[in-house]
């Protein structure tokens, strides 16, 4: 076990992919999958918003959860184009990721927003799945664990716990790139996450910190099997059902 008594979760983060008719087929491969394999991991599918009620309604009952990819710090109101935590539970997602490194760059976001969007997700009964992670010139100065260390304490809102919020490390230089930390690397990095949680979130020990950036079938094992690694945020990988069920197998023997 990556770490004694936490189940692994795997989620897969499509980002802005797909159709809607890729969407109804992936989804029900993965579904014909998991109810033949009793993996021992939990699965999560994150798809784009126009996508949410029609992926929502092909999981309904399969014990696979539904995820959205951001959500807005409101409950409602003059916010054109957004869509609040409220809504997506509506929905029946059961998690949000917040703060990925594509919405920190491409949309601005701070840590103390990433925490505001946290705090609505709780209050909506939603799971935050919050993301940190550094860039290469950070690694390279040898400032990655500070960054990432700064990036959870400003980003976990005061109301998170172990049952209601998730850690994903995804460094930025391995998002997409193909490459990835060594599992030294990432072992030394969510043993740094790990000790933090368990000073400041209520039952941090068992709070859940998963791996993402460049997971794939032929590294999801090892990675899987890195002490305090309890699942992935996938991305390219999850738009493929092969690739993607694999890595759900990696993270499920590694817990076995
Ligand atoms: P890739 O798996 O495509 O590297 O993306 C990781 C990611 O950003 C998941 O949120």
């Amino acid at each position: 076990m990556t770490t004694p008594g936490i189940r692994p979760l795997v989620a897969g983060n499509w980002k802005m992919n797909g159709t809607l008719a890729m969407a109804g087929a992936l989804v029900s491969d993965i579904n014909g999958r998991y109810r033949q394999a009793a993996l021992k991991a939990d699965l999560l599918l994150c798809p784009p918003f126009p996508y949410l009620a029609a992926v929502g309604g092909q999981l309904t009952g399969t014990g696979i959860s539904l995820g959205a990819q951001d959500c807005h710090t409101g409950a409602s109101g003059a916010h054109t184009g957004d869509v609040s935590a409220q809504m997506l539970a509506d929905l029946g997602c059961r998690y949000v990721i917040l703060g990925h490194s594509e919405r920190r760059a491409d949309h601005g976001e701070s840590s103390a927003l990433v925490a505001a969007k946290a705090k609505a997700a709780l209050a909506a009964g939603l799971g935050a799945i919050i993301c940190v992670g550094e860039t290469e010139a950070q690694r390279n100065a040898g400032e990655e664990k500070k960054i990432v260390e700064y990036q959870i304490i400003d980003s976990i809102p005061a109301e998170a716990t172990a049952t209601n919020a998730v850690i994903a490390y995804e460094p930025v230089w391995a998002i997409g790139t193909g490459k990835t930390p060594t599992p030294a690397d990432v072992e030394a990095m969510h043993r740094h996450i790990r000790a933090l949680l368990v000073t400041r979130v209520p039952g941090g020990a068992g709070m859940r910190i998963l791996y993402g950036g460049s997971v794939k079938p032929s590294n999801a094992a090892e990675l899987m099997a890195v002490p305090e690694v309890n699942g992935a945020l996938v991305g390219g990988a999850s738009l493929k059902v092969e690739d993607f069920w694999a890595i759900a197998e990696g993270a499920a023997k590694s817990a076995a």
